[in-house]
């Protein structure tokens, strides 16, 4: 099952300009660190909160899964992360409920985790990444 929400995804034009408003200069986050996500064709910079963070994402170009969000959408939330214990045990239970996956299997994420993406259609309308993390 999930374990916890581990953060939440929220795309933004450029993350200096996001870090503007979730920085110190804006509603007062404190940023832990960015990193390119070569797989995902994103830039993402991390602000955490308790055991949580607001992740925020910024595209490596348009024709990528984050720009092409940003273009129909605008800047705004873009997926609900939970982190699990065993993703391929997490994934098997979930096709068997019928949701559908975004991948055959799970991709490399940021700092050595693996990922995997639900589709919105079988979770209403939400983008959820599950995320085990490296041990
Ligand atoms: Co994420």
């Amino acid at each position: 099952m999930f374990k916890r929400l581990h953060h939440v995804g929220i795309a933004v034009r450029t993350l200096d300009e996001g870090a503007a408003k979730w920085g110190p200069e804006g509603i007062g986050l404190i940023e832990d660190g960015r990193e390119d996500v070569h797989e995902a064709k994103t830039r993402v910079a991390m602000f955490p909160v308790g055991e949580s963070r607001v992740e925020l994402l910024e595209a490596m170009g348009p024709d990528t899964p984050v720009g092409k969000f940003l273009a129909s959408r605008g800047p705004g939330i873009h997926h609900l992360c939970f982190e699990v214990d065993d993703i391929e045990a997490e994934c098997e239970r979930l096709r068997g409920l019928g949701v559908r996956l975004l991948y055959d299997a799970p991709r490399p994420g940021a700092h050595g985790s693996r990922v995997m993406f639900l589709h919105p259609k079988d979770t209403g309308g939400v983008l959820i990444e599950l995320n085990e993390f490296a041990a």
